[in-house]
């Protein structure tokens, strides 16, 4: 059932923040973060020196937030590579090596081989898995379960931000054991976290106006997305959907990296997505991506701008603005990634294709 949707896809993306509830449930207790459905010790946390995150397409780009928050709370160097990658080079990997495996299905082919590469190697692994009982989970030390629900349409929208979710919890567990940060630092993050399903929710209040934005830009050849920071893996995760869905040319691109090739994309008319950082949050970061839309808008580019709301300083560079609350920065993925979403869907809807079973995928990609 659809629930009065066109599309599944919209069904699920609505359902985003009891996704990111129903995740973070149970996780928090006297106290103290804990990751109940895993079979690691406290000591086992301690030990880990370095982490891996592996996972493929949207998986990975939680793995990439992950990285960003994980290095920040707990001071451990953070890896986040594609399983495919990551399997066929020589990962230096030991006891104390943990490494996170996504998987929504649990099923996929190479991050379950990665996942028996890296146990061969004695590494420890930690599962982020939606499916009860699926064989990476199966084959993994432990496993932290996303509650996000069955999800139907192809392309991964609440299992996404589950996924961000359950790294979040690993980030916290680990720098709790490890103590890289005191107890009430640790309740406050969590706090903050568990404010993040009704950000989520103000967020869908856009899903109408991105719709619009959406059927304007049905007609392009090709769509740029542009973020710095946590802002780069969500700019990668739009142009994934926008090429899974609507089958456009859609690249995304690290802001800095502008200057070094990718400005000779622009064009007069082509769309461009920025993700912008809060103002407060990263005032350099957010200087260097206004100069970066200036230029873009001046190269005659249609500007689609995703900035925090209040922030006024995007309006007079922005062909189209979507506001997104104000959240800390390394949780903004969580509503960033929203409009990305909705603009995917609807522009693949406005083509005419299928946007619950776009052509050539599968759910699950059991075979490498
Ligand atoms: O089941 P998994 O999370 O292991 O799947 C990984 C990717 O195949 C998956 O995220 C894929 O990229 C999605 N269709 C993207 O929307």
């Amino acid at each position: 059932e659809k629930g009065g949707h066109d599309y599944f896809m919209l069904k699920e993306i609505e359902e985003q923040p009891e996704a990111l509830a129903n995740t973070l449930r149970g996780h928090f207790v006297d106290g103290r973060i804990v990751l109940d459905e895993q079979r690691m010790s406290d000591q086992d946390l301690r030990d880990v020196d370095k982490v891996f995150v592996v996972a493929c397409g949207t998986a990975y780009h939680s793995g990439l937030v992950a990285k960003y928050a994980i290095e920040h709370w707990t001071r451990l160097p953070v890896e986040a590579e594609l399983a495919s990658e990551f399997r066929y080079r020589d990962p230096v990997l030991d006891r104390d090596t943990l490494v996170v495996a996504i998987s929504q299905s649990g099923e996929t082919a190479d991050t379950l081989e990665a996942v028996r590469h890296a146990r061969e190697q004695k590494a420890r692994v930690l599962a982020i898995c939606n499916t009860n009982g699926a064989q990476i989970p199966r084959e993994s030390d432990a496993v932290l379960y996303t509650h996000a629900g069955p999800e139907i349409g192809v392309a991964a929208t609440k299992t996404f931000l589950a996924q961000v979710a359950a790294n979040y919890l690993v980030g916290l567990a680990l720098a709790q054991a490890r103590g890289t940060k005191y107890p009430d630092e640790v309740a406050r993050e969590f706090e903050a976290l568990s404010a993040m399903p009704a950000a989520v929710e103000q967020v869908l209040s856009t899903v109408d106006q991105v719709r619009e934005i959406g059927r304007e830009l049905a007609e392009s050849k090709a769509v740029l997305f542009l973020g710095r920071h946590v802002g780069y893996p969500v700019a990668l995760e739009g142009a994934l959907k926008l090429k899974e869905l609507a089958y456009m040319h859609a690249e995304g691109f690290a802001a800095g990296e502008l200057k070094h090739g990718p400005i000779a994309l622009i064009e007069p008319g082509l769309p461009v997505v920025v993700v912008m950082p809060s103002p407060k949050g990263r005032a350099v970061l957010h200087a260097k991506l206004l100069s970066n839309i200036s230029e873009i808008q001046a190269r005659g580019a249609r500007t689609i701008v995703i900035a925090e709301e209040g922030d006024e300083t995007v309006r007079p560079i922005a062909d189209h603005l979507i506001e997104i609350p104000s959240v800390p920065t390394l949780l903004q993925p969580l509503v960033a990634t929203v409009p990305m979403q909705v603009l995917a869907a609807e522009i693949a809807r406005s083509r005419g294709y299928d946007v619950d079973k776009p052509r050539n995928l599968a759910k699950s990609v059991t075979v490498e």
